[in-house]
């Protein structure tokens, strides 16, 4: 049995604008996993997770492709992920085993509702891994996130990728995204995807750095209770853009130098920096929710970062927002006992989270 855990991950700063190719985001992956268990099987295989017990999934190999025997499913990642490990391992050589799979995941609560910490990223990456190590592909851990990122376009062909390389790397990260309509273009051409993971041009864009906070910097997580769908929110945001509702420049821009003060702040260990830039980075994601008039900072995210800012720290909504999970950035000066008794007052749930350590491949 082949058991491979990857971490949840919270955005920091840079959301939104990281869709686009080449802007950066900073991002953190927090110590609560999910894990992908992967059993060889006698023949056909199954996919299942407590979350959808009562769904699990079938699939066969169809000629050269996978076939499966339910046509909307939730397992579309792990699907996708699987029909390019085939094609890799067709092209490769490398002969045709069944398995079966198995989902554990700690990133949401105990009834099953989601936090926000990137579980469709998080599945994606274990799955990746742990299919890497049955077939001994003998993937890179960068090789591993360029799969996993060709697998989620193919499902998520807006998503920027930044939640799968704090799943895939660990620590805190700065990220920009290559062109992934170009990628997935090229995938839908019939490239060999040992190729394509070679391909250094296609790749454009793609930019990862390692960074590293001042230890007296302090990172809080406080969950607001409700529900966000970020694929909802992005494609609101995005035909909002189409529509004029906001410069684009502008937007990305101002992101831009938010997220390279940070970036600065961090290199220099100077926690306060570290926390101004966020509060800069708060104003970028609160104007473009007025612009496009989409509730990105929801009256509980406002409430969470006020609490914050009134502590000395330094708060917003962290992902796509509209509910979920809000992120802290408290320096040493800072009295987080009061934004933990403003949160407690406020129904905002602290969550116990800390970094999950650099796990190397940057
Ligand atoms: O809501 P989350 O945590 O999945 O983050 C979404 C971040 C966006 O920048 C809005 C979208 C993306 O794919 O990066």
């Amino acid at each position: 049995m082949i058991s491979v855990s990857a971490p949840g991950k919270l955005f920091v700063a840079g959301e939104y604008a990281v869709v686009e190719p080449g802007q950066p985001a900073v991002l953190v992956a927090v110590d609560r996993y999910l894990t992908v268990h992967l059993r060889e099987s006698v023949e056909a295989g199954t996919v299942h997770s407590p979350e959808y017990g009562r769904l699990p999934l079938v699939w066969r190999r169809d000629g050269d492709g996978v076939a499966i025997d339910v046509e909307h499913h939730p397992y579309d990642y792990v699907m996708s992920v699987i029909t390019l490990v085939e094609r890799l391992r067709a092209e490769r050589g490398v002969a045709p085993r069944f398995f079966d799979l198995r989902i554990d995941s700690q990133l949401d609560d105990a009834s099953g509702r989601k936090f926000g910490l990137g579980s469709s990223a998080a599945v994606t990456v274990a799955t990746v891994r742990a299919l890497d190590e049955f077939y001994g592909l003998g993937l890179t851990r960068r090789q591993a996130f360029q799969l996993a990122l060709l697998a989620t376009v193919r499902v998520a062909p807006t998503a920027s990728g930044g939640d799968l390389a704090a799943s895939t790397f660990g620590g805190w990260i700065r990220y920009s995204a290559p062109d992934r309509a170009r990628l997935r273009a090229r995938l839908d051409d019939g490239v060999a995807v040992g190729d394509l993971l070679v391909d250094d041009e296609a790749w454009a864009g793609l930019d990862l750095r390692r960074l590293t906070p001042p230890a007296s910097l302090r990172l809080l997580v406080g969950w607001t209770g409700s529900p966000a769908s970020t694929e909802r929110l992005v494609d609101q945001v995005q035909r909002r853009h189409r529509a004029g509702a906001y410069d684009q420049d502008v937007f990305l821009a101002e992101s831009r130098d938010c997220v390279d003060a940070l970036t600065a702040a961090l290199d220099a260990g100077d926690d306060e920096a570290a926390a101004a830039a966020l509060r800069s980075a708060r104003g970028v994601i609160r104007r473009l929710g007025d612009a496009t008039g989409l509730a990105i900072e929801t009256d509980g995210l406002s409430t969470l970062a006020d609490v914050a800012e009134a502590a000395g720290a330094a708060g917003k909504s962290s992902g796509a927002g509209g509910g979920d999970c809000g992120i802290v950035l408290a320096p040493d000066t800072a009295d987080v006992g009061r934004i933990m008794q403003g949160w407690e007052a406020h129904d905002i749930r602290h969550l116990a989270i800390s970094v999950h350590p650099d796990a190397g491949g940057v």
